[in-house]
């Protein structure tokens, strides 16, 4: 099993294309629109790092999406990143996959230079995020989607995870983390 990162220009073979496209489906078909492949379909300006698990047949068999932009709070600008599109294949699952490649997406977010990381998940699996200093915040409500529709966590029912990196984010961590984030992720997106 190897682990593989692709950045946005990297050239990525056809065949984990297809691949990736139907872990997605399988597990988020409302999510995923179109049977055809056509990840990786993040916006550019988020600068997406893909992470693969690749097994010895070369199949994919997890994935997980690094993003990145920016956070603005009081005359602050933070750059911040999240993690989507977390999935490990059904049949592997339960034996440790899923850690190691959160942990490799911890290392991609803690290297980007940024100041802290930041996404949503189901409370169930709080446990699984809480390892390489995360922290799950009930009381901080990630606001997602556009300005003219904004996306709650709350709303969708969604755990906040945080994580500081650098060190002004450390130092202005409590207030990060007992304020509303609003990131203008687009129409419908949440991290
Ligand atoms: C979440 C997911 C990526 C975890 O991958 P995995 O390879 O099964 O995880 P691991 O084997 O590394 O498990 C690590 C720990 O998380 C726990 N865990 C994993 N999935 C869990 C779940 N659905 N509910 C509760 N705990 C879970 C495991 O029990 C394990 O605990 P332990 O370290 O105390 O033994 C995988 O279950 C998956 O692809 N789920 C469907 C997609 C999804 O929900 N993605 C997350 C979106 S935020």
């Amino acid at each position: 099993m190897r682990i593989i990162e692709l950045q946005p220009n990297t050239e990525c073979p056809d065949s984990y294309r297809e691949q990736v496209h139907r872990l997605l489906f399988q597990e988020w078909p409302n999510a995923v629109e179109n049977s055809h492949a056509s990840w990786p379909t993040e916006p550019l300006n988020w600068n997406p790092v893909t992470i693969l698990f690749i097994n010895k047949l070369r199949n994919v068999v997890g994935l997980v999406i690094v993003q990145s932009t920016n956070y603005k709070e009081r005359e602050i600008i933070y750059k911040v990143s999240g993690i989507g599109s977390m999935i490990i294949s059904k049949e592997i699952r339960g034996i440790g996959y899923g850690k190691k490649l959160f942990r490799r997406a911890d290392k991609v977010i803690g290297r980007n230079g940024n100041d802290f990381g930041v996404f949503t998940c189901d409370e169930k699996l709080v446990p699984f995020y809480t390892a390489y200093g995360w922290k799950s915040y009930e009381k901080v409500e990630l606001i997602g989607g556009t300005k003219e529709t904004p996306f709650s966590s709350w709303d969708a029912k969604k755990v906040t995870m945080l994580k500081a990196y650098s060190k002004r984010a450390k130092k202005e961590w409590e207030k990060i983390a007992s304020s509303k984030i609003f990131l203008e992720l687009g129409q419908g997106k949440l991290w």
